[in-house]
């Protein structure tokens, strides 16, 4: 039998009105912030548009020939809301933007101890497709040692070679599947990008075959670098990225589609990755400007993630001499620190 113990009605409104305002503190430390948020991404966009710094890459040809004008931003929060300014509809490729999430593949599958051992996850302080880095790192730790990291070519290719499976098919079908995951729709390879860097990939074969002698690849490296070659050639939009960016920000689970993609006890090893190595020799710079771990890409794309806040996405081809968009990394910034997306900035009560 149940028994109903009647609350005295002063002490139901109390209880109630006490709830409320837990309620309303919780959201408002974000939501305050919120109701700003388009008017940071249009600021940004605004500021930037016109700005001709930077230049496309080109050792890939096809990526030389996307429009240099291209800018898209997108933010996304806890509600799958997405706040944007430009052209958050034509694809480019995702590059090295990829590595974040075949790494979070291999990590969901075989655990975070898997890429820390076998590849590492120290910054190698070089440039993204570094061979003297691989061998300085291998002087300086001994054969074999795991002192490497899944977010440079070196690493990244490594990585690939860790995604199970019977056939390359299937090692296809996962990474392909898991980035639809992330992004909240299927994704497909932008062939002609695919092409002209199969053409032109002979620095990423040698690193390749330099791996598997170094241990770190334990068979068939070049089918390794072929999947990370079509990785890299994945179409993405502004909105696709800032979404998986923002699965990333929300433990794991896509806001938008409302997907549990990944552990969230697994996501803080793969921000921990993008920090110390998302934008290559220039991570520290950023995250010393931002704070947010984040991850850039050649064809012009740089995804950052505020825990618990927001993801955010933006795409201008553009680059830096360290290989970094441009634009990307200046909108981000400012976007961020206007919603105070620093996750290392706290303001003393
Ligand atoms: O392997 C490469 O060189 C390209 N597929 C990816 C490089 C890249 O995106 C580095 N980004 N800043």
């Amino acid at each position: 039998m149940k028994t109903h113990v009647a609350l005295p009605r002063r002490l139901v409104t109390v209880a109630g009105t006490a709830s409320v305002a837990v309620l309303l503190l919780a959201t408002s430390a974000f939501a305050q912030a919120s109701a700003d948020i388009q008017k940071a991404v249009d600021a940004a966009y605004t500021k930037y548009k016109g700005l001709q710094e930077g230049k496309n890459a080109d050792y890939i040809p096809a990526l030389a020939r996307v429009d240099p004008s291209l800018f898209g931003i997108a933010v996304i929060t806890a509600d799958g809301k997405v706040y944007s300014a430009g052209d958050l509809k034509t694809e480019v490729s995702i590059q090295s933007i990829s590595k974040v999430f075949t790494a979070a593949r291999v990590i969901q599958e075989l655990g975070l101890d898997s890429i820390a051992q076998q590849i590492g996850v120290d910054a190698t302080g070089a440039r993204f497709n570094s061979i003297t880095a691989v061998e300085v790192v291998r002087t300086v730790a001994g054969s074999g040692a795991p002192e490497m990291n899944p977010l440079v070519n070196a690493g990244a290719i490594s990585a690939t070679s860790m995604v199970q499976g019977l056939t390359k098919d299937e090692i296809w079908t996962k990474i392909v599947t898991t980035y639809n995951d992330f992004a909240g729709r299927p994704l497909t390879v932008l062939q002609d990008v695919y092409k002209s860097e199969s053409d032109t990939n002979q620095r990423n074969q040698a690193i390749g075959a330099l791996m598997l002698a170094y241990g770190y690849i334990k068979a068939n490296w070049q089918q390794a670098v072929d999947l990370y070659t079509r990785q890299c050639s994945i179409g993405v939009n502004a909105k696709d990225l800032a979404t998986m960016a923002a699965t990333l920000a929300f433990g794991g689970k896509n806001p938008v589609t409302g997907k549990q993609v990944m552990d969230p006890d697994k996501v803080p090893g793969i921000l921990a990755i993008m920090a110390t190595a998302g934008l290559y020799d220039d991570s520290g710079k950023w995250l010393y400007r931002t704070g947010l771990p984040a991850k850039s890409g050649v064809g012009g794309g740089i995804i950052a993630v505020s825990p618990g806040k927001f993801g955010i996405a933006v795409i201008s081809p553009p680059l830096d001499d360290a290989g970094n968009s441009v634009k990307a990394q200046k909108a981000i910034a400012d976007i961020s620190n206007a919603l105070g997306g620093n996750p290392y900035k706290v303001q003393p009560k």
